[in-house]
């Protein structure tokens, strides 16, 4: 396969799941399209995170404000918990800073009655150390009509209207975020800080149709993780394990364009999945909030054991060598050793997605083309052994007989 082939593979397929991300975070649910209805609101989308859904009306925009009527739908962790959405005037979509709407859900266990609340807070860098959360009616966001409400099975929605100031908040480039944590006695304790958690934040575009999202760099890059990964360790690399074991000496032996097709497919998929490796080890340095251990030990292995396996083009004994026999047998071992790792790290990989069941069926698929293909060879390969071998047999007993 040409190079200019294989970009433009890659580049399609980069956009293939870009899109789906984007589409994923497109429409509401049918249950949640009801709600807006039943409130007039006309817009809304399925925010990217924790199961949450977002609709929203602007109106009265003057030259010093605009109203803003939002409905913010999520389910809690547990029986007690809160729910929470908010904006923030600051430069990023982030917590710190955030004027948020928080809707508390207590359980009396003694009783099994649950009591809702709704009210405004500040989020500051207080609240991160771990001071509590009291309610504030002081936002500077003029907010009214707030109410929590059950919407049926573990559903709930936060409405209300809020008068933003334009001078601080620009509704085509509205910094807001959304989260779901726990409670102690009333009070809004921190919430999981898992990769969903610390997504939750967008720059939203509130005048566009679906609330078109901005700066979405990191789930760009996550994408190019994903399919560079995928393309370069999970797809070339076996189909340049599967070219000589069934291509060099037996069932056909195409010496030397099995050699060829191996070295390329394996110098290739090197060269994609070290770009792929990197770009994730810088997404992941940059994420100050958690580190997937597993998943990066992993993948510091295959980059080890495929450099080491790249070492043959140097350091390749020669086929007359003495050596050369326990050079193919470690080459053979972390080979076959290495697809295994990658297999594994790339559902690892896939798995940190939480819900990415695209990613899932796509790379199974190609497992399934790859193990199919290698399947048929195994196949004949053992069809060709067995009817050689009774061939064989054939003739010695003829030659027997023959001479008797
Ligand atoms: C109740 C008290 C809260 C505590 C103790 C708390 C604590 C934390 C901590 C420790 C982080 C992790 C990252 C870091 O170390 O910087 C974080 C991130 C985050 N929190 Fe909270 N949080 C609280 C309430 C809230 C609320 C009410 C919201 C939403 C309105 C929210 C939204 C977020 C978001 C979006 C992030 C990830 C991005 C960022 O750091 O800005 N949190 N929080
Ligand atoms: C990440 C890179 C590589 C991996 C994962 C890999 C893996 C493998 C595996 C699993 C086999 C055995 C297939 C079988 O017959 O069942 C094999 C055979 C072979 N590989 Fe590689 N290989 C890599 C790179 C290279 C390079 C760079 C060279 C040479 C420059 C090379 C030369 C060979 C040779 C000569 C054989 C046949 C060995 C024999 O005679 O049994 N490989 N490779
Ligand atoms: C064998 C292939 C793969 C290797 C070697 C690899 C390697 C890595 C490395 C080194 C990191 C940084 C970990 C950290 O410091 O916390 C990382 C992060 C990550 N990887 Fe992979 N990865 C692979 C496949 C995948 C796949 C297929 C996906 C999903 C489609 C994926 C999704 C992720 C995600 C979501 C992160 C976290 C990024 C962030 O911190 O925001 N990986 N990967």
């Amino acid at each position: 396969m040409s190079s200019t082939t294989l970009i433009t593979i890659m580049i399609l397929v980069i956009f293939f799941f870009a899109n789906i991300d984007v589409k994923a975070s497109e429409p509401c649910t049918e249950r949640f399209t009801k709600l807006i209805k039943q409130r007039n609101i006309t817009k809304c989308k399925t925010l990217r995170t924790l199961g949450a859904e977002f609709g929203w009306n602007y109106y009265n925009i003057t030259n010093s404000t605009t109203t803003l009527e939002i409905l913010f739908g999520a389910c809690f962790y547990s029986r007690q918990g809160w729910i929470a959405w908010g904006v923030n005037p600051g430069k990023r979509a982030e917590m710190i800073g955030t004027k948020a709407i928080i809707g508390i859900k207590s359980h009396d266990f003694a009783t099994a009655n649950s009591h809702l609340t709704v009210a405004t807070y500040d989020i500051t860098k207080e609240t991160k150390g771990g001071c509590s959360l009291l309610p504030t009616n002081d936002s500077g966001l003029n907010v009214s009509h707030m109410v929590i409400q059950n919407q049926g099975s573990d559903f709930y929605t936060i409405y209300a209207r809020l008068v933003l100031p334009s001078d601080k908040y620009n509704i085509s480039r509205l910094n807001h975020v959304w989260q779901i944590g726990n409670v102690i006695d009333g009070r809004p304790l921190n919430h999981p800080t898992t990769l969903h958690n610390v997504d939750s934040t967008e720059t939203i575009d509130l005048t566009s149709p679906r609330g078109a999202s901005m700066g979405q760099y990191r789930s760009f890059l996550r994408t190019v993780h994903g399919v560079l990964n995928i393309i370069g360790w999970g797809t070339l690399l076996p189909i340049g394990v599967i070219v000589p074991r069934y291509f060099r000496v037996y069932p056909f032996k195409r010496d030397p364009w099995w050699f060829y097709v191996h070295i390329g497919c394996q110098l290739t998929g090197f060269l994609v999945g070290t770009a792929g490796w990197v770009i994730g080890l810088v997404i992941g340095h940059s994420s100050k909030y958690y580190i997937f251990h597993t998943h990066r030990d992993f993948g510091i292995l295959i980059f080890t054991f495929s450099t080491i396996q790249m070492l043959a083009f140097r350091l390749k004994p020669k086929a007359t060598d003495d050596y050369r026999k326990y050079w193919n047998m470690y080459h053979h071992f972390l080979g076959y050793g290495l697809l295994a790792i990658i297999f594994i790290n790339i559902f690892k990989g896939i798995n940190i997605l939480h819900g990415g069941e695209s990613w899932r069926w796509s790379y199974i698929g190609i497992l399934i083309c790859l193990g199919a293909f290698a399947f048929t060879l195994e196949i004949f390969t053992w069809i060709k052994f067995i009817m050689v071998k009774w061939h064989n047999h054939n003739n010695n007993r003829a030659n027997q007989q023959n001479k008797d």
